[in-house]
């Protein structure tokens, strides 16, 4: 096993005495000194190739060169302003939002800090707007910290949403896990499975036009990379329509490029009333923001969505410069051209071995989910864990999240080259190979608290 320094351990030490245990999993013992591109170094010098992405933030790099040309440039400027002052930046994002996002009808905007506060915003305006009070979301969802985010997220455990006496008017529905999916079905059939059941609960238990929103992530992310089928998603969207349900498409996490496509919904052909976008839009900078329908975000009095630090100008800035990169570098082709490599790769690993059940996902929002056997599939949380904690101590950056926690998450800077991709697969593969072989102790459990 790795020996890490002194400083490291002291650090550690003090964010265990002073930082909430309420923030994070806990990865790996290393602290941050630098990062760029693809590539993040620790304390030690060490370097890392990244298949995080600060939890798929740095779609455009790490200290994206022109994010923070931009950056330093207006620096002496002022840094922000609430905006009971006008600012330009701001304005600009708005207009360019408004111009880039799908949906053939007037579009308005609204900001935040993250992508946490801009959920709880779009799902406020659905609820002022439509005067409804439930709410549709998905069994496995994420959707964020704030209390209405917890209480729509299916990820979180129930006991959580009890303690704390989350918004009660909320219903889960099944999300299709297609690797999972009834034998006898084809990824077609269970999707009008998964349909019929929210149509069945519409016309038994609670008519669909009783609901506000339906909060959905076109791919789920925390819940395991798990891809709905297309007849899934294009049936949910008319259930929306047809009942005067707002459709939320949290692209927090597949947005801006993630899957190859400025946002994964566009994969399926639906146009949301509300999207709502964060962690990439700023380039590493914190600003979030949802667009959608005028009406709908408009039926907020003034001061609904006000943050005093929001919409930051610095922020907004960054999230023009970013959104620059993406159009001009043609980041989105490039990035379904990778993905498509990277999957081709993934998947003679899954020939490779017996432990790896499916490799899934679009563009660079990649999964693959470790289990102990291909016919059981019984999920292997432990393994995975093990595999993510070899391939650090080799220098790569993966972690593991899923249903069952036993899904390797791969989402690294859209900018990635090919020789990257390669070096870094390479080091999944050996780290496979070793956790097979039991030379990863079981102790590594005690040094880290990975996602469950
Ligand atoms: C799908 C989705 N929605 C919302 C959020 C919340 O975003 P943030 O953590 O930036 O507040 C996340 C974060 O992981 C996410 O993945």
């Amino acid at each position: 096993m790795s020996q890490w320094d002194v400083k490291t351990t002291e650090l550690i030490e003090k964010y265990k005495r002073y930082v909430s245990d309420g923030h994070a999993f806990k990865y790996f013992p290393m602290v941050i000194s630098r990062a760029k591109g693809v590539k993040i170094w620790d304390t030690n010098g060490k370097e890392y190739i990244d298949f995080l992405s600060s939890a798929a933030t740095f779609n455009v790099g790490h200290s994206n060169q022109q994010v923070i040309n931009v950056i330093a440039e207006n620096l002496d400027k002022y840094l922000h302003h609430c905006f009971y002052i006008y600012h330009e930046p701001a304005i600009r994002l708005a207009e360019i939002l408004v111009n880039l996002m799908p949906g053939n009808f007037a579009k308005k905007v609204a900001f935040g800090l993250s992508g946490s506060d801009a959920l709880d915003t779009a799902i406020k305006a659905s609820l002022i707007y439509t005067r409804k009070r439930n709410i549709a979301s998905f069994t496995y969802s994420y959707h964020g910290t704030t209390f209405m985010d917890i209480s729509v997220s299916g990820s979180f455990k129930p006991e959580l949403r009890y303690n704390m006496s989350a918004y009660p008017n909320v219903h889960f529905f099944e999300f299709p896990d297609t690797y999972r999916r009834p034998n006898n079905m084809s990824e077609e059939e269970y999707g009008e499975l998964c349909l019929e059941k929210i149509e069945k609960f519409f016309e038994t238990i609670l008519p669909g036009n009783a609901f506000a929103a339906l909060v959905f992530e076109p791919i789920q992310g925390d819940g395991g990379v798990l891809v709905p089928p297309l007849n899934f998603v294009r049936g949910l969207y008319k259930l929306a329509r047809d009942y005067g349900i707002c459709f939320i498409d949290d692209e927090v996490q597949t947005g801006l490029g993630r899957t190859g496509k400025m946002l994964a919904v566009e994969h399926f052909g639906v146009e949301p009333d509300l999207i709502v976008l964060g962690k990439a839009l700023g380039g590493g900078m914190p600003i979030s923001a949802v667009v959608g329908r005028k009406e709908i975000l408009d039926s907020a009095p003034p001061q609904t969505f006000f943050m005093a630090l929001s919409p930051h100008a610095l922020s907004s800035l960054a999230a023009i410069a970013t959104l620059n990169f993406i159009m001009t570098e043609n980041l989105l082709e490039k990035t379904r051209e990778k993905g498509r490599y990277m999957m081709r790769r993934l998947q003679e690993l899954e020939e490779k071995y017996e432990i790896i059940g499916d490799v899934r996902g679009l563009g660079l929002m990649l999964g693959i989910e470790i289990v102990e056997d291909k016919i059981k599939k019984e999920p292997d949380r432990k393994e995975a864990v093990k595999i993510i904690w070899r391939a650090w101590e080799k220098g790569l950056l993966i972690t593991t999240y899923g249903k069952y926690g036993n899904v390797l998450r791969i989402a690294p800077p859209l900018i990635i080259e090919k020789e990257e991709i390669d070096k870094a697969i390479d080091i999944l593969d050996t780290s496979i190979k070793d956790v097979i072989a039991g030379k990863v102790a079981d102790e590594v459990f005690d040094l880290m608290k990975p996602w469950c």
